[in-house]
């Protein structure tokens, strides 16, 4: 039997707006979904945005207080999509109040908030689900697939790079995203977990890392705290200092014995959206970006002697693909992998069972982006730590 959950989402600026159509859309590509999300609060400190986005997300409520949208009494899940500094605080709340969450990366600002978050969610019961999202695209998981099944025979090489050019103009606005007490870590925080949870996603842990950093954008113009979502350019105004890190580069060592690169920048002219993976085994090799979603390139001995990588393009029975598009060669987008992402949450409230990517998850993430922070301060290689320290931290 069918029924309805109440859902509020907090925070609605890009990504608040993401989930909520993710919720919309849900039943147009999983009809049989047992739970019918039913919108019932949107929040967001600028009330007008909360009021607009209600109105055109279709919420039967708005409020600017995400106390109130937290302990409504019909609300059993929430999506928290606010700026890190507020990820603690309010999925804390919520899961103390039974809500279970869907909460964006970096689900804190730095990994010790993350692994708080954890030990609530934990203690508490509630599932949980993170926006760690590229794992859902479906060229992805069939990669994953080649990987674990030994298609390309022994992993060896390993290269995961996210480059960005959202902060590569000086006139982007010195958003919460720049500052320690608004983001807390820079592209360690806001793009190095998509990229090592692709990592272990498809070759497992990583055991141990050296790393480096870079700021090269020291100043960036001030605005008023709510101007704006996302990401965008002001011209003129004071010049204040940028807190966090624009590059991190790091060498990997894998558990499974594969050596790699992880590689972040959120100022790297060029590229716009580069998140990307080359793998290399013994048998074959294969590679993936991001700005070509729905193609793999893959390369295979196959016997004839040719040389060279094809292009594999997403297609039923890879991953959830054909919930969105019936043949080969017809795209699937980015808002998609948040219908999937809605889906695996609400499924994983109704069957008590917990899925990936949940808390779990990112603190695997945060343990070695953790590692990666210890390591551009100490020089030095450094180990990753296991799961969640206690609350008097267990350091690595
Ligand atoms: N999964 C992904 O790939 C992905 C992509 C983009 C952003 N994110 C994450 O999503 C989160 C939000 O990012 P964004 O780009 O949507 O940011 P954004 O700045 O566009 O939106 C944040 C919204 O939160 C609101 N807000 C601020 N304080 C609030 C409060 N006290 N109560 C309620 N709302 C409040 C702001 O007014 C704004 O509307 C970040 O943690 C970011 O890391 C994840």
């Amino acid at each position: 039997m069918r029924r309805e959950i109440g859902v509020a989402v907090i925070g609605m600026g890009w990504m608040g707006q993401v989930h909520s159509r993710g919720y919309r859309r849900l039943f147009h590509h999983y009809p049989e979904c047992p739970l019918r999300p039913r919108l019932v609060v949107a929040a967001d400190a600028v009330g007008e945005r909360a009021r607009q986005s209600a109105e055109l997300l279709g919420f039967e409520g708005w409020t600017a207080d995400w106390r109130e949208a937290v302990e409504h009494p019909e609300v059993e899940a929430v999506s928290i999509a606010t700026p890190n500094y507020l990820h603690r605080e309010i999925a804390v709340a919520a899961a103390r109040a039974g809500k279970h969450i869907w909460l964006e990366k970096p689900c804190g600002r730095v990994p010790e908030e993350t692994y708080e978050i954890a030990r609530a969610v934990e203690e508490a019961g509630v599932r949980s689900t993170v926006g760690l999202m590229y794992r859902h695209v479906p060229v992805v998981e069939h990669a994953r697939e080649l990987i674990a099944s030994g298609a390309l025979g022994e992993i060896t090489h390993y290269r995961g790079y996210f480059l960005a050019d959202y902060a590569a103009d000086p006139h982007g606005a010195l958003t919460w995203r720049y500052k320690l007490d608004g983001a807390g870590l820079g592209v360690l925080g806001d793009i190095m977990p998509h990229t090592v949870d692709m990592a272990q996603n498809l070759l497992g842990p990583i055991e141990s890392v050296l790393a480096q950093k870079e700021t090269f954008i020291k100043e960036r113009p001030e605005v008023p705290e709510g101007m704006g979502t996302g990401h965008f350019v002001v011209e003129g105004g004071e010049m204040g200092a940028v807190e966090n890190e624009d590059y991190v580069g790091c060498l990997v060592r894998f558990a499974s014995g594969a050596r790699g690169t992880l590689e972040n920048s959120r100022v790297c002219v060029g590229p716009h959206v580069r998140n990307a993976f080359e793998v290399n085994g013994t048998e074959g090799a294969l590679a993936w970006d991001f700005q070509r979603l729905n193609e793999l390139e893959l390369y295979r001995f196959d016997g004839t002697g040719e040389r060279g990588y094809k292009t594999v393009y997403a297609a039923p029975k890879m991953g959830d693909f054909e919930r969105f598009q019936p043949g080969a060669g017809i795209s699937m987008g980015y808002d998609d992998l948040k219908v999937t992402e809605a889906y695996r949450f609400l499924t994983s409230i109704y069957e008590g069972r917990q899925k990936e990517p949940g808390m779990a998850e990112i603190v695997s993430a945060m343990r070695v982006v953790e590692a990666m922070d210890r390591s551009c301060r100490s020089g030095g290689w450094e180990a990753v730590g296991q799961g969640v320290p206690s609350e008097r931290g267990a350091g690595a």
